[in-house]
């Protein structure tokens, strides 16, 4: 198995986190997401471990919450002492909903609106990211009128290429986010932002990119960040306290993925900027990332039901599910991989190429092509693994599909986080 939350039982039935996904599948109906609790818990004591191992109580660890937000995933991610990150007035607004500290809330997006950045502002969260000029001004004026000086850090992109698809790289200066080093344009901002009466610029923030496996960039970043921090206190004459460099940590999908583990990236990272530190003679700064995929990716997975399988001679087998691009888009979007297991199978070899499409009437709606799983029929249970980050949360209702419900297992128990959408839901919002 990919890792070993998934195991395969006496019946020879999948199980995540001790739990049979056949019942599962049973006792909630498919299509449904599954989140292993302990995983998820284990992935932020992880991250917060190695800040305590390998730098100094200064770190911050926000989970990005845009992988996947629900409500009861605020409150785990808080009872684990984490802040969060949102990207949006609905992501605050779920996190505040039931309690989230607003001062560990980090918020981000390359064009909030006006009415966002008020939210944010009356909320009073913990900073807001600024990713441009136009927000600089907005947010200024802003401050100004609601008497508020919030903290704010700025995006840079700082010129690092990695190896992940175009889709997720966000770091090169083609990108839509952040103000980018090698134009002038981030020393130009910072300047900015430090004239900025009504703002308290704090730190500088950069996000890599999603999904990756090298140590390298995270190597990088520290020394190009700790030197840009240093030009501010020598230009602008003011010393920036805070550093965060984002997410981006892989996960295994597939058997060929090789993630670096999460406390040698870490250890790395702060190797890194220790050293930054050294050479430009900057005090240590407050350490901050913001992991979404690697908290709740992995020891996760999606049941379906399998339907109708068509099998074209000489071109390939069809196996459709209940479920396709309105719960998982991200093979659609970017050829995303995974790996596929047909849950009441599990002990059999996965001997038989499928093409998995999904119900949706769009031939893209594929969640994975020519790849093996057990001989399928149909009324079969088939599971697609690591499904935890970037599915709940970029779902659709195309083609008026409901979106599936969720459930977290713990030491063999379930319970439901998400309850399935009903076609009532659908016309709820219809005049
Ligand atoms: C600013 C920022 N921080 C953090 C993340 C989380 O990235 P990941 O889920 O790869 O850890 C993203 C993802 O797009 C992001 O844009």
């Amino acid at each position: 198995m990919l890792n070993n939350r998934f195991g395969v039982n006496e019946k020879g039935n999948l199980t995540i986190g001790g739990v049979d996904t056949v019942e599962l599948a049973n006792a909630y109906g498919t299509p449904l997401y599954v989140f292993d609790e302990n995983d998820i818990r284990n992935n932020c004591r992880e991250f917060k471990g190695a800040f305590e191992k390998h730098y100094n109580s200064n770190a911050q660890v926000y989970y990005a919450s845009k992988a996947f937000s629900c409500k009861e995933m605020y409150r785990l991610v808080n009872s684990e002492g984490l802040g969060v990150d949102v990207v949006s007035g609905g992501e605050l607004y779920t996190a505040l909903s039931v309690g989230f500290p607003a001062d560990k809330i980090g918020f981000h997006g390359n064009n909030k609106t006006k009415d966002e950045l008020i939210f944010a502002l009356k909320s009073n969260v913990g900073h807001i990211i600024v990713d441009n000029f136009t927000e600089l001004e907005l947010l200024n004026g802003l401050a100004k009128e609601l008497s508020k000086k919030p903290d704010i850090l700025l995006r840079i992109k700082p010129g690092i290429d990695c190896h992940t698809h175009e889709y997720i790289k966000t770091a090169t200066i083609d990108c839509k986010f952040g103000f980018a080093l090698e134009n002038g344009e981030a020393e130009e901002a910072l300047k900015a932002a430090c004239q900025a009466e009504n703002l308290n610029l704090v730190g500088i923030h950069c996000h890599i990119g999603s999904q990756i496996f090298e140590k390298q960039p995270f190597i990088d970043a520290p020394e190009i960040m700790v030197s840009l921090a240093k030009r501010v206190q020598q230009k602008f004459g003011k010393t920036l306290t805070e550093i965060n460099f984002g997410g981006g940590f892989g996960i295994k999908y597939t058997k060929n993925d090789t993630p670096v583990a999460k406390d040698e990236m870490i250890m790395e990272l702060c190797a890194a900027v220790k050293t930054a530190c050294k050479k430009y003679e900057f005090p240590l700064p407050k350490l901050s990332i913001e992991p979404g995929r690697s908290i709740v990716g992995d020891a996760t997975l999606t049941l379906y039901t399998i339907g109708n399988i068509k099998t074209i001679e000489n071109v390939r087998t069809y196996v459709s599910v209940d479920g396709g691009m309105t719960d998982n888009p991200r093979y659609a979007l970017y050829g995303a991989e995974y790996e596929a297991v047909v849950a009441n199978k599990a002990n059999k070899p996965r001997d038989f190429v499928a093409t998995i499409a999904g119900r949706c009437c769009e031939s893209g709606d594929l969640i994975q092509e020519h790849t093996k799983i057990q001989t399928p029929k149909a009324g079969d249970i088939l599971a697609v693994l690591s499904t935890g980050a970037y599915n709940y949360s970029m779902a659709s209702n195309y083609n008026r599909v409901p979106r599936p419900a969720a459930v977290m297992v713990n030491n063999g128990k379930s319970r439901e986080i998400i309850k399935r959408e009903t076609y009532e839901d659908i016309i709820s919002k219809d005049i």
